[in-house]
């Protein structure tokens, strides 16, 4: 039930904290701070190959940088359709990963059928752990935000990035790439996730207010750098889905390649930029939009606020967390700027046209 939310999204969103503990409690031990991660041994494996559609796309994509950091061992993500119709050059010692909250998804399913054909170890990552696609996996690793009712993905979103942090995490220590400590510091990183996600959600009143205007918009641009670059594509999708104003998503540093072609004082330019390695240079991008009239919304933290360049429309300061969840806590401002958006342009948020919850056909 809605309870005293007006959509299910809303609700969704204000679930992500509850949602993400209960994940993340299921692949770590909290009187520990160790990993539980099971089903693979990730010595005998030498990739990891995601598929999946969407959101849960962008979930991988967000695993990629975190597994390929943290645990030396290269992934691969790719969009489902794209997939199943080329001619991959498979190798069985890969470990292929369905990310799909439903678990029905017909371009997920057909991409990874392709990979448990190949001989590939085979995980599920999704919320619905009867769903075909869990059934045919050896290894189901699920989320546990519960049920998800609104069509745009949102608590089923950070659930899926809570468990590629933990596995992250646990394949780093068994290939021996981190030790001990180090996996314990990670992990107490990671339980630190829920309460932070809490509190950017406090954003709320602050968002709404960007809101209004963003409503007024026709093309909006988001840019971010790492992690931030998927969660980019996020941000312009779940805007794009239920306000139904153009949206694009970029690597900042593909801004001069071009896409600055489109700023202008007109196009909102959003940039996600905590205050990591990369900061420097989302900065940099940011001082070229506003030379060029661009409106920018900053979403930073509070390091990051203090040496932003000056002359932002807008900074919105989410709390202070480690690069390992920073893409969780950034998640809930990028989906309460996007709700709150439809809100104002009037928008059947909970059921966007044109769009199934499940997409059971190609
Ligand atoms: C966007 C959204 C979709 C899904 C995609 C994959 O908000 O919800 O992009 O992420 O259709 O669905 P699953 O995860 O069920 O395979």
């Amino acid at each position: 039930e809605k309870g005293n939310y007006r959509h299910f999204m809303e609700k969704e969103i204000h679930d992500q904290p509850e949602g993400c503990q209960r994940t993340i409690a299921a692949y770590v031990d909290t009187l520990t701070d160790q990993t539980t991660v099971q089903g693979v041994d990730f010595n005998a494996i030498d990739r990891i190959q995601i598929v999946a559609c969407g959101t849960s796309w962008i979930a991988g994509m967000i695993g990629r940088y975190l597994i390929e950091q943290l645990a030396d061992l290269p992934v691969d993500v790719e969009i489902a359709s794209e997939f199943r119709y080329r001619s991959p050059a498979l190798r069985p010692n890969a470990l292929a990963i369905a990310m799909s909250q439903s678990g029905e998804t017909a371009d997920t399913l057909a991409a990874f059928r392709h990979c448990i054909e190949a001989g590939m170890k085979s995980a599920a990552i999704v919320n619905a752990t009867e769903s075909t696609i869990a059934r045919e996996a050896d290894v189901v690793w699920p989320i546990h935000c519960g049920p998800e009712i609104g069509v745009a993905s949102t608590k089923a979103f950070t659930a899926q990035v809570s468990v590629m942090i933990a596995l992250a995490i646990a394949a780093a220590k068994a290939r021996g790439r981190i030790d001990e400590a180090e996996e314990k510091r990670l992990v107490h990183v990671l339980l630190e996730a829920p309460r932070l996600i809490a509190e950017a959600i406090g954003l709320e009143d602050a968002l709404k207010e960007i809101a209004a205007e963003i409503a007024k918009a026709k093309d909006v641009l988001y840019l971010g750098r790492g992690p931030m670059s998927a969660l980019a594509l996020e941000g312009a999708l779940k805007l794009k889905e239920i306000s139904y104003i153009h949206a694009e998503g970029y690597a900042a540093g593909e801004l001069k390649h071009g896409p600055i072609a489109l700023v202008d004082e007109a196009t909102p330019v959003i940039i996600l930029a905590p205050y990591d390695s990369w900061f420097e240079k989302s900065a940099s991008n940011m001082s070229e939009v506003m030379a060029r009239g661009g409106q920018v919304v900053f979403i930073t933290d509070p390091e990051g606020a203090k040496h932003a360049p000056a002359g932002a429309k807008v900074v919105v300061t989410a709390p202070a967390s480690d690069p390992l969840i920073s893409a969780l806590v950034m998640s809930a401002p990028i989906q309460l700027l996007a709700y709150h958006v439809a809100v104002v342009k009037g928008a059947d948020v909970d059921q966007p046209r044109n769009l199934a919850k499940s997409v059971t056909v190609e």
